[in-house]
């Protein structure tokens, strides 16, 4: 059996004020009249026997009405109390389910191209994952971003995996040829994860399992999460697993996590309507022009506009971070 593991935590605070913590990117109709969860289900579920969602009290009656959207009437949601990061929301899905099953884990806020090239990717995930593997999916890489986790790679198997490198960490990487960036999707037996959490990160495990145990209609007790250690699955695990696996992945694919990356998306797709003199980027229902300036986003809706330099788009996570501590 597979289950489609939808993670929904994130505010996507870096395309403030598109995204806010009532309206998440993931929600938003960006593409189209699809939002980019609702896409993250559609090219699943022929893939998948059932989904489930691990998101948080802030955001289940969205993820609700968009599984709907999707033709999706039947699935498990799982209701965080708060944000504990990947490794215990995923550890959550692999308790609801039977160890022998192989979670699809997914964002629900990445876009991908070539849904042909997406599926036949995911059943060489799930048969490798049938074997005891736990699968990552690696992406060319195109420049050394800071963001992302790096897989060290030979054909299938994994050298290393490291998250997050620094800037001349990166560009070694890139440079080397060896590396792809990871896609934050992964493929695995529930119980092989369980054990590997257990090998590596024990009280995540623990605290994560009670916290589960203590669940009343998916609503996970709000104690009990906050002593769950908040540690990604690539640092608790990925790092440290020798179970690793990769496939690499000819499928297109953007985490849309910063104004930066739409803008490339949007060039990547030939979408230079998009883009005004000067290479800038208008996100505005009104007439913007540009003069004397390059490599600018401006973006307005309906209370907020915020101006920025292309470059400064991972900056764009303080402003929203000092709007919370002002409310
Ligand atoms: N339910 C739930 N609970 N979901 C969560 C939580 C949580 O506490 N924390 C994060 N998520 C969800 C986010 O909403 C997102 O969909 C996904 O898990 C990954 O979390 P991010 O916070 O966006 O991780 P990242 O972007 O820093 O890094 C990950 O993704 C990169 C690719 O986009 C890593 O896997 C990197 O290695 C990878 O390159
Ligand atoms: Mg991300």
């Amino acid at each position: 059996k597979v289950i489609h593991v939808i993670l929904s935590g994130g505010v996507g605070s870096r395309l403030w004020p598109v995204s806010r913590k009532s309206m998440p990117k993931q929600y938003i109709p960006m593409f189209g009249e699809k939002s980019l969860f609702q896409l993250t289900v559609e090219r699943s579920k022929s893939l998948v026997n059932s989904t489930l969602v691990v998101g948080n009290k802030d955001n289940y009656l969205l993820s609700q009405a968009d599984m709907m959207r999707a033709g999706v009437n039947e699935f498990t949601e799982i209701i965080e109390s708060a944000p504990r990061n990947t490794a215990a929301a995923i550890a959550f899905a692999a308790f609801a389910s039977q160890p022998d099953d192989i979670l699809l884990v997914t964002p629900s806020d990445h876009i991908i191209t070539n849904e042909a090239a997406y599926a036949d990717a995911i059943s060489k995930a799930v048969a490798m994952a049938e074997q005891g593997n736990l699968v990552t999916f690696g992406i060319t890489p195109t420049k050394p971003e800071t963001g992302y986790g790096y897989i060290e790679y030979s054909g299938n198997e994994v050298v290393s995996f490291r998250e997050k490198p620094n800037e001349n960490t990166a560009k070694e990487f890139i440079n080397s040829g060896s590396f792809l960036w990871n896609s934050g999707m992964f493929c695995f037996k529930a119980g092989i994860y369980l054990d590997e959490l257990s090998k590596f990160e024990p009280a995540i495990l623990e605290k994560s399992l009670r916290c589960f145990e203590g669940g009343v209609g998916g609503l996970l007790p709000e104690t009990q999460t906050m002593l769950i250690p908040s540690k990604s699955i690539d640092y608790a695990v990925m790092e440290r697993s020798e179970k690793i696996k990769v496939i690499q992945s000819s499928f297109g694919w953007s985490d849309l996590g910063s104004f930066e990356s739409i803008w490339e998306h949007w060039e990547s797709q030939g979408e230079i309507h998009r883009f005004k003199d000067n290479n800038c980027v208008v996100g505005s229902e009104k007439h913007v022009e540009f003069l004397g300036v390059t490599n600018i986003v401006l973006v307005e809706t309906s209370d907020a506009i915020l101006v920025l330099a292309k470059t400064s788009s991972q900056d764009v996570k303080k402003i929203y971070e000092r709007l919370e501590l002002e409310k």
